[in-house]
């Protein structure tokens, strides 16, 4: 039994002919069905000329979910706070039929990664995507202090700029800093239906700190080398004392 509010919730049943190329005389039904915490999307032809052999689901391009089956029928589940979408329903083959179903919700705004290691001196992008419907129409990124958030643009006196599509958000840092530019990044992202933001924690490490291993191991040769140096010394004191050149071991370790 589904209470009211799943009742209320549901978007519209919608009948939409499947247009050029598809099936002759075929119909597509959509239902969007909001359930608590799951959406679920509904694509039913009411009949198929050609035999369905699967079915795919797609949003902003990337395929969500496929399979082989025969049905005329295929749904698929969604988060209900992730669902604000564009989706396409597909029937296998290609062109037995497919339509759009858009998923209205406030916009879900994801960083395409959490945490951004730099060296000083590179150039660092970071990006927020999202893939809601509708679309953002508003991009803003600000970097978090203790003296309050400061606001990201394109200005002359910074180094920063920032890219945007509807879809996709970059923050450009050009010439990273080892002090100031380190720490927590927020893209922002405001669409009709409302705003959220995802964040970025950006670390930087000195460019002497790659340097490090390289010397942990020219410090090691130069132990062992010393080591073996000194030992050869008290086994022949002789040839120290001519005046000899390096020892034997020594020759070889240094190729
Ligand atoms: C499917 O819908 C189309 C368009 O309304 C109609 O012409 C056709 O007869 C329907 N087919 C079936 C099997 O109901
Ligand atoms: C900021 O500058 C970059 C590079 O000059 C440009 O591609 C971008 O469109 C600008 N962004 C805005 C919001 O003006
Ligand atoms: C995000 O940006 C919108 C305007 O684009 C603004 O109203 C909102 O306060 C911002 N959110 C935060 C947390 O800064």
């Amino acid at each position: 039994m589904r209470d009211m509010a799943g009742q209320i919730a549901v978007l519209g049943l919608l009948m939409l002919s499947a247009q050029g190329g598809f099936g002759a005389g075929s119909r597509i039904w959509t239902n969007i069905d909001n359930d608590g915490s799951k959406t679920r999307l509904t694509c039913a032809l009411n009949h198929s000329a050609t035999e369905i052999v699967g079915h795919r689901w797609v949003k902003g391009g990337k395929v969500l979910k496929e399979d082989a089956l025969p049905d005329l029928k295929t749904e698929y589940e969604v988060d209900s706070e992730d669902r604000s979408g564009q989706y396409s329903c597909i029937f296998l083959p290609e062109h037995a039929g497919r339509t759009d179903l858009e998923v209205r919700g406030p916009p879900s705004i994801k960083a395409v990664k959490k945490s951004e290691h730099a060296t000083e001196g590179e150039t660092v992008i970071l990006v927020c995507k999202s893939d809601s419907f509708p679309p953002v129409i508003n991009w803003l990124w600000y970097k978090e202090s203790k003296s309050g958030d400061q606001v990201i643009t394109n200005s002359t006196q910074s180094k920063f700029f920032v890219v945007s599509s509807e879809s996709r958000t970059e923050l450009h840092i050009p010439n990273v800093d080892l002090k100031e530019d380190r720490g927590l990044y927020v893209c922002n992202g405001t669409s009709l239906e409302g705003t959220s933001q995802a964040a970025i924690r950006l670390r930087v490490r000195s460019r002497y700190d790659i340097l490090w291993p390289l010397m942990s191991i020219v410090a090691e040769v130069l132990v062992v080398a010393t080591i073996i140096f000194i030992s050869e010394k008290r086994q022949n004191p002789d040839e120290v004392l001519d005046g000899e050149p390096v020892p034997q071991s020594l020759h070889s370790l240094l190729g």
